[in-house]
């Protein structure tokens, strides 16, 4: 295993839920890291309560120039790049039928392409390195959900798409995974009106016990299986599942 201590760790997404989750964690481990997200008030946050392990680089994933000046920034602040967690990610729901181009223009955009830009930008440091890329699937891998058919096919896709960069960059010394992770509580189910308990405590008990553990999962508990592809020296292409077991589709007869 390799020490996570004095890797440089640049997290997408990390002003909030899984992202700052990662965050933490790698700065508790002696990680240099980078967060980035467009909320500028966001990151800053996050970066100052975590202290001088973590610098916040506002940008838009969407954004060439703005990759550009996140991994720039990542190499500045740890003097290298070990690990790239494709995290930033938006949950896009729309009912077939009702598909707006835009809609699902704007998902492959954040969810995907920006996936794919940075870490093709990322792989010269990362060969330097023999660093790892990270890539956030989901359990809608995996589960059927009617309505989400937008936001699973981009989650279908980077989880393809690991696999693939992991056969090609594997000779290059990197290893690249994906974790797919169960519901967690974090904005992303909040502002997509899937988990929020204090109105609706029956939907949230209902979505909690869809997983064998019986439980929705935590920012770290996703964040701790980062940790372990990051530092795992024979182990890429893996999709793994953090996930209580929402994946197995229990049956409730
Ligand atoms: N929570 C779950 O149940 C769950 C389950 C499976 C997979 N995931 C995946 O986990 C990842 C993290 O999500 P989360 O649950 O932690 O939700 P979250 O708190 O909403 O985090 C998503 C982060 O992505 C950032 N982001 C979105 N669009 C961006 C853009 N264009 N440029 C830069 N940053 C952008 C957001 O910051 P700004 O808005 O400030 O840009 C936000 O900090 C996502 O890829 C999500 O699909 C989550």
């Amino acid at each position: 295993m390799r020490e996570i201590k004095d890797m440089s760790v640049l997290i997408t997404g990390g002003g909030s839920g899984i992202g700052e989750g990662a965050a933490r964690l790698f700065a508790a481990q002696g990680a240099k890291v980078t967060i980035t997200g467009r909320r500028a008030d966001k990151v800053a946050a996050v970066a100052a309560s975590i202290g001088p392990a973590c610098q916040a680089v506002p940008g838009d994933v969407t954004v060439q120039r703005d990759r550009e000046a996140m991994i720039a920034a990542a190499v500045a602040h740890g003097g290298k790049l070990d690990v790239l967690i494709n995290n930033a990610g938006n949950m896009y729901r729309q009912a077939v039928g009702q598909y707006s181009e835009d809609v699902l223009k704007q998902a492959f955009d954040t969810n995907v392409i920006a996936a794919m830009m940075l870490s093709s930008m990322a792989v010269p440091l990362l060969e330097a390195s023999r660093g790892a890329i990270l890539f956030l699937g989901s359990i809608h891998n995996r589960r059927a959900y009617p309505g989400a058919s937008p936001y699973a096919t981009t989650k279908a896709a980077v989880e393809g798409l690991s696999r693939v960069m992991a056969a090609e960059l594997g000779r290059r010394g990197i290893r690249v995974s994906c974790v797919l992770p169960g519901a967690v509580n974090t904005e992303i189910n909040v502002r997509a009106g899937l988990l929020t308990p204090e109105e609706s405590a029956a939907r949230y008990a209902s979505m909690a016990s869809d997983h064998a553990l019986g439980r929705i999962g935590s920012s770290t508990e996703v964040a701790e299986a980062m940790v372990y592809l990051a530092s795992a020296d024979w182990v890429t292409g893996v999709s793994l599942e953090v996930d209580g077991g929402l994946g197995l589709g229990v049956s409730k007869f």
